[in-house]
C-alpha cells in the first residue's frame, strides 16, 4: 500500500466519530492563546464539519487529486482573508497526530511519519500563499 493510501486508511479508521473533531480543536486550543483567540467568534458545531472536508481535502490532494481545493484554503487563510500565520500550522499538525493517536488503533510512531510526510506538499502550498 502507497503512503497516502495508507494515510486515507487512518482516517478512514477516525474521521466517521464526532468525538474526533472535538479532541482535535481541543487539543489545538491547548497549543496556544493566540489560536484560541481566533476561534471565539465560531461555531465550533459547523467548523468541526468544515474541518473534517478540509482533511479529506488535503489526503485526496495527496491520492493524486487536483490543487483546486488546497489553492481555496491557501486564499482563505491567507494574509488578507483570515489571516493565519504560517508558523501555526506546525501546531495544527501536531494537535492532528494527537487526535490520531488517540482514535486510530493502528496508529504510531511511523504511521505519524507517514502522516507528517504525505500531508506536507498540501500544506506547504497553503503556507505558501499566505502572502500572494
Ligand atoms: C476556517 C481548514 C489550518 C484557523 C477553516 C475552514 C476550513 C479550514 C475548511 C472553513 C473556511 C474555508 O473553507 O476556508 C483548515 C485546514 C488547515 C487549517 C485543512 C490545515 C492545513 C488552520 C490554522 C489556523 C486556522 C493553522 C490557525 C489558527 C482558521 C480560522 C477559520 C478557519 C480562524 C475561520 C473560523 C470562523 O469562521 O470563525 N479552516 N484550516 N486554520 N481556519 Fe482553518
Amino acid at each position: 500500500m502507497g503512503d497516502a493510501d495508507k494515510v486515507f486508511q487512518s482516517y478512514g479508521r477516525s474521521c466517521n466519530n464526532p468525538v474526533f473533531y472535538e479532541d482535535f480543536y481541543n487539543a489545538f486550543m491547548n497549543k496556544s492563546a493566540d489560536i484560541r483567540a481566533m476561534f471565539i467568534n465560531t461555531d465550533m458545531a459547523a467548523q468541526r464539519g468544515l474541518l473534517r472536508g478540509g482533511i479529506m481535502w488535503l489526503v485526496m490532494y495527496a491520492r493524486g487529486m487536483s490543487d483546486n481545493k488546497i489553492r481555496a484554503l491557501g486564499e482563505s487563510h491567507s494574509r488578507k482573508n483570515m489571516n493565519i500565520n504560517p508558523a501555526h500550522y506546525s501546531l495544527w499538525m501536531d494537535a492532528l497526530m494527537e487526535t490520531l493517536s488517540k482514535h486510530d488503533p493502528q496508529f504510531d510512531a511511523e504511521l505519524e511519519r507517514t502522516w507528517r510526510a504525505t500531508l506536507r506538499p498540501a500544506i506547504e502550498i497553503i503556507q505558501t500563499m499566505y502572502d500572494q
